[in-house]
Order: C-alpha cells, then sequence, then structure tokens
C-alpha cells in the first residue's frame, strides 16, 4: 500500500470519529440583534427591508444566505425578508425602533427536496430567530404600507440590497396601495453594512479563525502529502477539500486555484485539470469558508519538493515584497488595494516598488510589470468582502496581504498570501503564521512525511 492511500485511510478513519454533521456555528442572538440596531442609527429615522437568497433553481446546488442578509440576523434560510424601522421621534407620527423577519409560507413539495424549513407558524420560531418579531410574509407589503401611510415622507428613506427584484417589487407594489406611481430610488442599504462588516467583533474573528485553520490543515497536507510529479492538480484540490469538510468547512471560500507550470501565471485559473511535471512550480490558491467566515491563502511550492534558483530567486522577491509591506504598516494610516498606486500610505506601493527594484525578467528588466493585481483585499463573510478602496486599515480589520509575480515566458507564477488582523493594540497578526512561509519551511514541510 503506498504512502498517498495510507494516509486517506487516515484522514477517513479521523472523519468518522467526527460528528456526521455540522450545523453553522451562531453568534449569540444579542450579536445580530445590535448590529441591526447599529444599522438603524445609520438610516436618519428610515427603514430598511432586505431580503435572503433564495434557493438555487438547481436544486443540487448548495444554498448560501445573502452576506448583508447573515450579518444581520444569522438566519440561514431562504426567501426571507428583514425589515428594520429606525427611532423617528420628529416623525410627522413618532416612531420607535422595530424590527420584523418574515418568512414565506412552507413549500411542502420542495422541502421534499431540499429540507424542512421554518415559517411563522413553527413553534419556537422567534426563540430560533432571535428577532422581536416574526410575521408571515404575506404580511410585508401591509407593514410597509402602514408604516408609509403615516408617514409619506418616509418612502424617500427607504433602504434595500440595490440589484433586488423583490425590494423593487415590493417598492413598486407599497406605492400603488398608497395611490402612487412615482417610486423614488431606494438607497443601497449595503453601503451602510460595508463599514459595519469591516470591524471584525470577537465572535466574528474566531469563526475566521477555524477557517484558517482548517485552511492551514488543508495547505500542509498539499505539502506534505499530494504534491509530486504524476499528481493532478484537480487531486491535490479534492484532497484540500476533503480537509476542509473533515474539519466543519462547509465549503471552499473561493474555487480552489492549483495552478501547475504556465498555469501558474494565470491569476484565477480554477480548471485543475494538468497533470504536474518535475520542475514545475506550483501555486495553491486555495481555502474554506467556516460557518460562512472565509480564509483566503495561497502557497507556491516546488512539484518535486526543491526549488530551482531561478524558482527561489523570484519566491524571495514576492516574500520580501510582503514583508516589506507588512514593515511598512502603520494602524489606522496604511491603505490597502490601491490600484492607481497614488496614495502616499499605499502598502501597494510599498510592496510594487520592492517588487520592481528586486530581480530581473529574462532580458534584464525589471519585475514589476509582472504583478497584476491589487495587495490585498477585506475579508470575513465574503472572501472578498464589500470595500471602497483604498480601505485605511484599522483595529478589527481583517485583510489579505498577497503580492505576486507571473512571467509566462518562464512557466513562473508565484503568490504569497496570508489573512491579517489588525489587533486593538495597533499591531498585525498573521493568522496564517502556522504555515510554512520561507522556501526553507516549504521544503522542509515536503519532506517530513
Ligand atoms: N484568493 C483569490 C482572490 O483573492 O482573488
Ligand atoms: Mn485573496
Amino acid at each position: 500500500m503506498n504512502r498517498l492511500r495510507i494516509f486517506a485511510l487516515v484522514l477517513f478513519a479521523l472523519g468518522s470519529s467526527l460528528p456526521a454533521l455540522y450545523a453553522l456555528d451562531k453568534q449569540p442572538a444579542s450579536t445580530y440583534h445590535a448590529r441591526r440596531v447599529a444599522l438603524t442609527a445609520t438610516l436618519q429615522g428610515g427603514v430598511a427591508v432586505l431580503f435572503a437568497a433564495e434557493e438555487s433553481a438547481l436544486d443540487f446546488m448548495p444554498y448560501r444566505q445573502d452576506s448583508d442578509f447573515y450579518y444581520l440576523t444569522g438566519w440561514n434560510e431562504p426567501g426571507a425578508a428583514l425589515m428594520i424601522v429606525a427611532d423617528a421621534p420628529q416623525a410627522a407620527t413618532p416612531r420607535t425602533y422595530k424590527e420584523i423577519l418574515f418568512l414565506p409560507a412552507r413549500n411542502l413539495r420542495m422541502e421534499k427536496y431540499t429540507g424542512v424549513k421554518m415559517d411563522a407558524a413553527t413553534a419556537g420560531v422567534e426563540q430560533a430567530a432571535g428577532v422581536d418579531h416574526v410575521e408571515p410574509m404575506t404580511e410585508l407589503p401591509a407593514e410597509l404600507s402602514r408604516l408609509l401611510a403615516a408617514d409619506r415622507p418616509l418612502i424617500r428613506n427607504a433602504w434595500t440590497q440595490p440589484d433586488s427584484a423583490a425590494a423593487t417589487a415590493l417598492l413598486d407594489f407599497t406605492a400603488v396601495t398608497l395611490g402612487s406611481s412615482a417610486v423614488p430610488q431606494p438607497h443601497d442599504v449595503t453601503s451602510l453594512t460595508m463599514p459595519l462588516r469591516q470591524i471584525k467583533d470577537d465572535g466574528e474573528i474566531e469563526l475566521i479563525k477555524k477557517a484558517s485553520a482548517a485552511s492551514i490543515l488543508a495547505q500542509r497536507v498539499m505539502m506534505q502529502w499530494w504534491v509530486k510529479p504524476g499528481m493532478t492538480e484537480r487531486a491535490i484540490a479534492g484532497a484540500m477539500t476533503a480537509v476542509w469538510m473533515e474539519n466543519g468547512c462547509e465549503r471552499p471560500s473561493y474555487s480552489p486555484i492549483v495552478g501547475s507550470g504556465i498555469n501558474s501565471t494565470i491569476l484565477h485559473y480554477s480548471a485543475n485539470d494538468r497533470t504536474m511535471q518535475d520542475g514545475d512550480i506550483l501555486l495553491v490558491d486555495a481555502a474554506c469558508e467556516y460557518s460562512m467566515y472565509a480564509a483566503d491563502i495561497t502557497r507556491t511550492v516546488p512539484v518535486n519538493g526543491h526549488f530551482t534558483p531561478r524558482q527561489r530567486e523570484i519566491y524571495n522577491v514576492v516574500l520580501g515584497a510582503q514583508q516589506a509591506a507588512i514593515d511598512a504598516f502603520v494602524a489606522g494610516k496604511s491603505t490597502i488595494n490601491d490600484r492607481d498606486r497614488q496614495d502616499p500610505n499605499s502598502l501597494d506601493t510599498v510592496a510594487y516598488n520592492y517588487i520592481d527594484t528586486h530581480g530581473k525578467d529574462l532580458h534584464g528588466q525589471p519585475l514589476g510589470q509582472y504583478w497584476l493585481h491589487g495587495l490585498g483585499h477585506m475579508m470575513g463573510i465574503d472572501v472578498h468582502d464589500p470595500a471602497n478602496y483604498p480601505v485605511a486599515l484599522k483595529p478589527g480589520m481583517v485583510f489579505t496581504i498577497e503580492p505576486g509575480i507571473y512571467i509566462p515566458e518562464e512557466n513562473l507564477g508565484v503568490r504569497i498570501e496570508c489573512d491579517f488582523l489588525v489587533g486593538a493594540d495597533g499591531k498585525l497578526i498573521d493568522l496564517d503564521a502556522a504555515l510554512p512561509h520561507t522556501p526553507d519551511e516549504i521544503e522542509a514541510a515536503m519532506r517530513a512525511k
């Protein structure tokens, strides 16, 4: 029996001693409630209506909740809506804070395909939802109509997700119920949830750390057991997926990028259909999501376990660029993802300058031209959490630093990506510090069996 097979059996044995199913780890109901209250503080007396993600028409595709809806509710079932009404003591009819979760009627035929759901009549639903009021979805137009009938100008202070067909239909219909045909464009509620989501609370950081731990383990397993000439890129993606799922993650946080040789130079390569050759470099940008929170890790490794001098040289330039950005970091001042590299506080500029002044291509030209993307991005419920870049990095923010050099002429792409938390003291915390990082550490991890 070869070593890979023994390892697969060990993994299987470990897996079979774990619980058969992991539900999502939710934060306390009070946390989601506090987020809703915080959102209303920015509504200026307005009303927000958010819709949950629909179940996919392809019923064999797994369901994923809308990220803003999840952030505000922790609710993981399709088709719901959340209405939040802000305090408005000065309104024509003064209002106080109100929150209602509207649930669609159960579809018993659909439940045969996708499992049992809750509706507003389900026993204990208020407690399960943790929202002050739970009502049937049929009440949503009526609630909104009543609210707007008592304060007609409020329709100009309605907030929904952009591009929500349900929200547009709801507001159009509500206007009709009020005898009006002109409906002002609703405001984009995600512009208000974005700054809230950018600062992670302790519970969110714990979930991100769990996503990181499983992702680190899978990267280690990749280095130690799976990478060798003759192995397919897809087999590596599959082996890593097994580790994520055995460790409670529900899905990859993006399509795994396992690119060997020329494929290492394709930024979002996901076909993963090549067989790796002796002497290739392999770029593995692959990580998972734990209870809706992402990790995002890239390591670049030599397929035969030994970097060539040229691979090592380029690797060290990318590593140096990442370290230069880390060294330059100042909380509250440094920015990330400054595409034009105009911002004097830009970590992108620091990393770019390093790359452009270290090493050369085969024609003696600087390497800056081979780095094509931003230095990093915010991370959380979405692997690319929403942000208006460039963002000044503050305590509680989680983001990636991921410089890269991609030289197709040399079949050589190197990216190194780690996830960082800005601590309360303003210092950077590398969430992936446990993973081999330097060329020597990677070669040692590939030797260790
Ligand atoms: N890890 C994929 C990306 O950040 O685009
Ligand atoms: Mn990334």
